[in-house]
């Protein structure tokens, strides 16, 4: 089968991970006797710089034509530090989202055998963690309007919003992937405080008497922060609002050992985008050493999210298993070993795979 990849690698190291797994793709692609078409886009503050605009019109219209996006990342110092900017590289990320109806961020958080001990929690926890987070992805307040300063600038505001149709969908989602495992899903709210999480909590009691074989329970936003990292291994499915997936999913990083590994995929009404979660990592662009990990298994989930291909992506995921036994890694998990460029990385994968 031909398909058509549109590729936006944006800012900071997203070019060079990118580049790595473009060169597994390319290899599993040859392998199993595919058609990959690559076009590239301008995403982020590179967008800015170019045309003005972090999420180009011709940019979402390749999107809109393609069978999937793969996307590296966007952010930059020069933004970050300047609150006052009127266009932000991550305005992109999410107009992106919102134009393309990706409503459901899918983040697998496991661990590696061989990298059990670079978790900051103890191997007994995390040893044997394997679960999904559902983040809902374009409402809450991340697009809530109002939004914004008063005239005398002293007070500022963000609202959050979420409609129940908004919230089915999402839980739906929760449901269906819980049904699919092993049939449990925690839905983490903050009913206690917010009406957005009471409304959450009506629909999702409302839907839960049509999956009576999963398992379901509720739990705050705080105490799910807690047992994140006292108790990973009680989680399989949890779904949530915007804001608290983007953080309790950087927490459940900590469990896989590095952020490096972490990948995701956006799915919804239009074309599904595969990202790392890390961000841009302006320090270390340019520098040939950033971890590809997690946009190669980024990769992988496009493979079989996107494309339904099963071998495909459990062949690149075998690639990433082996290249952490045999110790080809980047410099965030080499333990004080020797470590391998982003590219030494990415060339070592796809050569496994054409050798596989
Ligand atoms: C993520 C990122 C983004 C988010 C940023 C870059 C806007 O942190 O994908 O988790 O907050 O959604
Ligand atoms: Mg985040």
């Amino acid at each position: 089968m031909k398909y058509k990849i549109a590729v936006l690698a944006g800012d900071g190291i997203g070019p060079e991970i990118v580049a790595q797994a473009r060169k597994v793709t390319d290899a599993v692609v040859q392998k199993f006797g595919h058609e990959f078409e690559y076009t590239e886009a301008l995403v982020g503050a590179v967008a800015i710089d170019k045309v003005g605009n972090p999420y180009p019109d011709e940019t979402h219209e390749l999107c809109m034509n393609s069978d999937a996006v793969l996307f590296g990342a966007i952010g930059h110092p020069r933004f970050d530090n300047d609150p006052g900017a009127k266009v932000r590289p991550e305005q992109g990320l999410l107009a992106m989202r919102k134009k393309l109806g990706l409503y459901a961020n899918l983040r697998p958080v496991n661990t590696f055998k061989s990298l059990i001990h670079k978790s900051p929690l103890k191997t007994e926890l995390v040893d044997g963690a394997d679960f999904m987070c559902i983040r809902e992805l374009t409402g809450g307040i991340y697009f809530g309007r109002p939004q914004g300063r008063t005239e005398d600038g002293q007070t500022a505001y963000d609202t959050c919003v979420y409609s129940a149709d908004e919230i089915e969908r999402i839980v739906r989602l929760g449901f269906e992937y819980a049904g699919k495992r092993r049939k449990k899903l925690t839905i983490v709210d903050k009913a206690n405080v917010l009406a957005t999480s009471r409304l959450w909590r009506e629909v999702s009691q409302r839907i839960e008497p049509e999956f009576p074989e999963i398992e379901v329970e509720y739990m705050f936003v705080d105490n799910a922060a807690m047992q994140l990292i006292t108790w990973p291994k009680r989680f399989d499915v949890m779904v949530t609002e915007n804001m608290f997936g983007d953080i309790l999913t950087d927490e459940a990083s900590v469990i896989s050992g590095s952020m490096g590994m972490l990948p995701s995929a956006s799915i919804g009404v239009h074309t599904s985008v595969f990202e790392p979660i890390h961000g841009s990592y302006p320090q270390a662009a340019g520098k040939n050493i950033a971890n590809p990990c997690a946009t190669v298994l980024s990769a992988a989930m496009m493979f079989e999210y996107a494309f339904g291909l099963m071998k495909e992506g459990a062949l690149i995921r075998e690639a990433i298993d082996k290249s952490l036994e045999a110790g080809v890694v980047t410099e965030d998990i080499a333990d004080g070993k020797k470590a391998y460029s982003t590219s030494e990385v990415g060339d070592w994968l796809a050569n496994y795979i054409q050798n596989a």
